[in-house]
């Protein structure tokens, strides 16, 4: 039993489809307990500015934010008694307004774009709220460095990582997750996964885009560039294609920037191939010429230790396709 809904922070790595001669493994981030990767920072900030003194019980918490952060936040102050106000852009899913609103928290909403929401609350914070700036909280990056790095290393067993796909926002992620895997497989790949209509990491111009999460518009302060290898920008379109090819046929319901981030972890894993190399290619599946007399053998033992050859991608799963239903982008006549 746990003490705290808060001691349950944590997910599962999957496989999913790969490329022959491939692995690909996601970390399953709407497994937290307020449904995405963002309740690991907002508890790390808030205990961070509990033990700097800037916290105290009777204040009010203020953070900008598109939508994850703000619930992981809300989960957090009301374990902890926190008042909560979050500021978001309204163009961002109703479900996550909702959620917020569930857990307790008030929410400001802007129009425009996450620029706006960061003026807005930094305003609030003048007249007297903590704001917790996950875009340069180090303390943002610092979660993901001390627990889903961490719990990828200890989910990949003995395998060796080849290359790290992850989606940016506030760059926590890819920063905290790639500094601690490189610090295991110093060779690793790390690759960003940008939205291509607001592609500001690859071509310097900020621009419009539907994502909600990834893609700020602008280099965030904790996003670790001198980590990243090279960056592969997603449409929009094909990552919410994606989403429903990972729903329909693997049973995996993610939000927009995970389908973005399998998009671009299959076309680093089919770079990294190595097609001769017995991989399966497919969750659950095992190798083609596995067949019942070699498992009979003791086969699957031998054949595992083939497995572990596989170039191994790893990619960040953010969140769950349930708080993108107002999208439409789930709906019976969408096509696949
Ligand atoms: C759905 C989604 N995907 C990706 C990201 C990007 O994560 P990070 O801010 O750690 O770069 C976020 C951040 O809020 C998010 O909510």
């Amino acid at each position: 039993m746990n003490d705290s809904v808060l001691d349950t922070i944590g997910s599962p790595l999957v496989q999913v489809y790969s490329p022959p001669g491939s692995t690909i493994a996601a970390k399953l981030e709407s497994k937290n307990p307020a449904g995405s990767a963002k309740d690991r920072p907002a508890l790390w900030m808030v205990e961070q500015a509990e033990r700097e003194g800037v916290l105290s019980p009777d204040d009010r918490i203020v953070e900008p934010t598109s939508g994850n952060t703000g619930i992981g936040l809300a989960l957090v102050a009301a374990t902890k008694g926190y008042d909560l106000t979050i500021v978001m852009p309204s163009s961002k899913s109703p479900e996550r307004r909702q959620i917020m609103r569930a857990y307790g928290a008030d929410i400001d909403l802007v129009d425009g774009e996450i620029s706006d929401a960061k003026n807005r609350a930094d305003s609030l914070a003048q007249e007297g709220m903590v704001q917790l700036h996950q875009f340069e909280n180090p303390a943002n990056t610092e979660a993901h460095y001390r627990t889903t790095g961490p719990e990828i290393l200890q989910q990949v067993g003995d395998r060796s990582i080849d290359a790290l796909v992850a989606g940016v926002g506030t760059g926590g992620t890819i920063s905290g997750v790639g500094r601690r895997l490189r610090e295991a497989f110093p060779e690793m790949e790390i690759v960003a996964v940008e939205p291509e209509a607001n592609a500001v990491l690859s071509t310097g111009e900020s621009g419009e885009d539907a994502f909600q999460g990834m893609g700020p518009g602008f280099v965030s302060d904790n996003l670790e560039l001198d980590l990243l290898d090279s960056v592969e920008t997603v449409s929009i379109d094909a990552a919410e294609a994606e989403c429903r090819r990972l729903a329909r046929e693997e049973g995996l319901l993610v939000g927009q920037s995970s389908g973005a981030s399998n998009v671009a972890a299959r076309r680093v894993a089919a770079r990294l191939a190595t097609p001769e190399l017995n991989c399966p290619p497919t969750p659950g599946t095992v190798a083609p010429n596995t067949d019942a007399t070699a498992q009979a053998d003791g086969g699957p033992n031998e054949t595992h230790g083939e497995y572990d050859d596989c170039p191994l991608v790893v990619t960040v799963f953010p969140d769950s396709g349930e708080r993108y239903m107002s999208t439409g982008m789930f709906d019976a006549d969408v096509d696949a």
